[in-house]
């Protein structure tokens, strides 16, 4: 993990993940390439990580890249990679200026060096922000994110396998901060309905919304109905008494 992961803690508040999905659909349909809808969720990120801490959020994890988006066409993923850099780089400033503390989840032995260098650039120039933590999931696969951790725990002899011990060795094998914060609201945009390897885990109780709104098109108004609707839901985790809808007071962020 690196050291810029531990300086701030970010108070407590909804984490909420999202599924960004549909960013192609919504280019084609105005016939557009494909890499146009990316650039174009590129800002509906903008508009959502500012709109997110009026509306509670302290945690924000949004689904970039998985592993398994290796499979499409080497120009799209070329195309997605030089945005990832191009946010980092540009994003960074108005990042700082807005106290987002801004991490990268996933794998980065697969991603060019230019792209590793500008998450650690953006990592370690935001790691002052307390106002919301910013999780970009890149080259991620919730799959590979627990075997890792398993891999982990085990190999340490004086480590129980518990869920506690799995959740911190899985916030250490892929990045991002201690132990895997658990979500509390996950969002899918684009009319699927499925997790795709996302924040397996850490979804275990987590509130589902689904939007038929393609990314492109999704503001900080549908961000807010989402929350809005979370709200008005009975979270039981299990038991029969109604918890509030803020993290319970276990839970770490
Ligand atoms: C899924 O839509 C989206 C992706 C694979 C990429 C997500 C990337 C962005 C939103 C770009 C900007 C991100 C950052 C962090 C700057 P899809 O292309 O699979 O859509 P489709 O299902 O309509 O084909």
């Amino acid at each position: 993990m690196r050291p810029s992961t531990l300086i701030t803690p970010i108070p407590p508040g909804l984490h909420v993940g999202i599924i960004m999905d549909g960013n192609g659909r919504w280019a084609v349909a105005r016939g557009l390439p494909r890499p146009a809808g990316h650039r174009r969720g590129a800002e509906t990120v903008r508009a959502i990580v500012e709109a997110a801490p009026d509306l509670g959020v302290r945690t924000l994890t949004l689904y970039a890249f998985s592993s398994d988006n290796w499979r499409r066409p080497e120009r799209e993923v070329a195309a997605l990679m030089r945005l990832f850099r191009a946010y980092l780089r540009g994003e960074t400033r108005r990042l700082m200026r807005n106290g987002v503390k801004l991490s990268v989840i996933g794998r980065r032995d697969r991603l060019e060096l230019p792209v590793t260098a500008a998450i650690e650039a953006a990592e370690a120039a935001t790691a002052g922000g307390t106002t919301l933590h910013l999780r970009l999931a890149i080259d991620y696969s919730s799959r590979d994110a627990l075997a890792r951790a398993a891999t982990a725990v085990s190999r340490d002899g004086g480590v129980a396998v518990t869920t506690d011990s799995l959740g911190v060795a899985l916030g250490a094998a892929y990045g991002g901060g201690a132990a895997a914060p658990d979500v509390d609201l996950l969002i899918r945009t684009g009319g699927e309905r499925r997790l795709s390897d996302f924040l397996l885990w850490e979804c275990a109780y987590a509130e589902l919304w689904f939007s038929d709104v393609m990314w492109p098109a999704f503001t900080a108004q549908d961000l807010g109905a989402a929350v809005s609707d979370f709200h008005s839901r009975e979270r039981r985790f299990g038991g029969l008494v109604a918890q509030p809808v803020q993290a319970p007071a276990a839970r770490a962020v």
